[in-house]
């Protein structure tokens, strides 16, 4: 075997917090063969992902932030995915969650901001009310919900910091390893003759994690390697084409997986009690991630169809 010394001297170091998570596996397999990876997880990480170097740590521990970064070397980027990702979840623990959805990424932030570290920090579509979308990367912030109050706190006070660059991501779907997601839940449901209620008036631009972990990826290379138009954007969306309710994407779920629609059930979100909670339509436009980066995901159909190749 011929051992690349100059790849070794030359990839650059890469930690991923939440590498652990949904989003951390599918980006880790994006990122594995060009960077060194070091991942945090917090109650277990991905074993058959052997390339990443893992770390244990608990975010909410924020005074021990400092010290482990400092412990782990020379790192040219943090990537911030580690998060309580669940709406019901912030709404009932909402300074616990708080703690590592906003003030362990500022701590985080802070350490780049000293260290000349390029961060970047994972937000959502939910920072929107729902009124007005497509929305834009400068349209007006108006979080509905504790998580996304978390998110567009980070985010502004990552605003002016020069290290720091945010990434809206929308619903994601796929088959995560340590953490699910709704598809295989949905699929399980269905495939057992249960039925499924799925809101006819919430919409959103669901992106798979393969697709949302490319182009990341590519907003990644391009901040690491200095690119002045991406640098400049400072937020940018990731996003499907498609703008689609959570009723029509299940339905198109069932359609591709040869399953019965007839087990989703048309609901509305008023009658669970959930519309002030929940934004009617945060699609994103993500034109500015398409002319700046090689995004180009393919439609939903199509992400399904490779989905489902790779589940048999
Ligand atoms: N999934 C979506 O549809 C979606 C949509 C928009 C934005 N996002 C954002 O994308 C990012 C990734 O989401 P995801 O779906 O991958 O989330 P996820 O699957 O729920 O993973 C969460 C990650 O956070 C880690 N974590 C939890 N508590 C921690 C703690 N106290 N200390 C350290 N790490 C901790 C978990 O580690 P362990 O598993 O080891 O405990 C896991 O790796 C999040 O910022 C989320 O808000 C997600």
């Amino acid at each position: 075997m011929i051992l690349d010394t100059n790849n070794l001297i030359t990839k650059k170091t890469i930690l991923i917090t939440g590498a652990s998570g949904f989003l951390g596996f599918y980006l880790s397999l994006e990122l594995a063969t060009e960077f060194n990876l070091v991942g945090l997880y917090c109650r277990a990480p991905i074993e058959k992902l052997n390339f990443i170097q893992w770390q244990s740590s608990n975010l909410l521990e924020t005074g021990e932030i400092r010290p482990l970064l400092n412990s782990i070397g020379k790192i040219d980027m943090i990537i911030n995915l580690a998060a309580y990702a669940s709406i019901d979840f912030c709404e009932k623990f909402p300074a616990l969650s708080r703690r590592l959805n906003t003030l362990a990424a500022q701590e985080m932030a802070n350490y780049c901001e000293e260290k000349e570290i390029l961060f970047l920090q994972i937000s959502s579509d939910l920072v929107f009310s729902g009124a007005d979308a497509a929305y834009t990367e400068d349209d007006f912030c108006h979080p509905l919900n504790r998580y996304a109050q978390q998110k567009c706190e980070i985010e502004n006070y990552l605003s002016d910091k020069k290290q720091s660059f945010v990434s809206r991501l929308p619903l994601l779907y796929g088959f995560g390893l340590n953490h699910s997601n709704f598809l295989p839940i949905l699929l399980s449901k269905i495939k057992n003759n249960e039925t499924v209620e799925a809101f006819v008036d919430e919409f959103r631009t669901p992106l798979s994690g393969m697709s949302a972990a490319a182009g990341l990826s590519e907003q990644i290379r391009a901040l690491l390697a200095g690119k002045s138009s991406v640098l400049a954007a400072k937020i940018l969306h990731f996003a499907g084409k498609e703008s689609i309710s959570r009723y029509q994407l299940a339905k198109k779920i069932c359609e591709e997986f040869a399953l019965n629609p007839k087990n989703v059930i048309p609901t509305k979100l008023k009658n669970h009690n959930l519309a002030k909670l929940r934004p009617a339509d945060v699609s994103l436009d993500a034109s500015l991630a398409q002319q700046l980066l090689n995004f180009n995901p393919p439609t939903i159909a199509q992400e399904l169809k490779i989905l489902k190749s790779q589940q048999l």
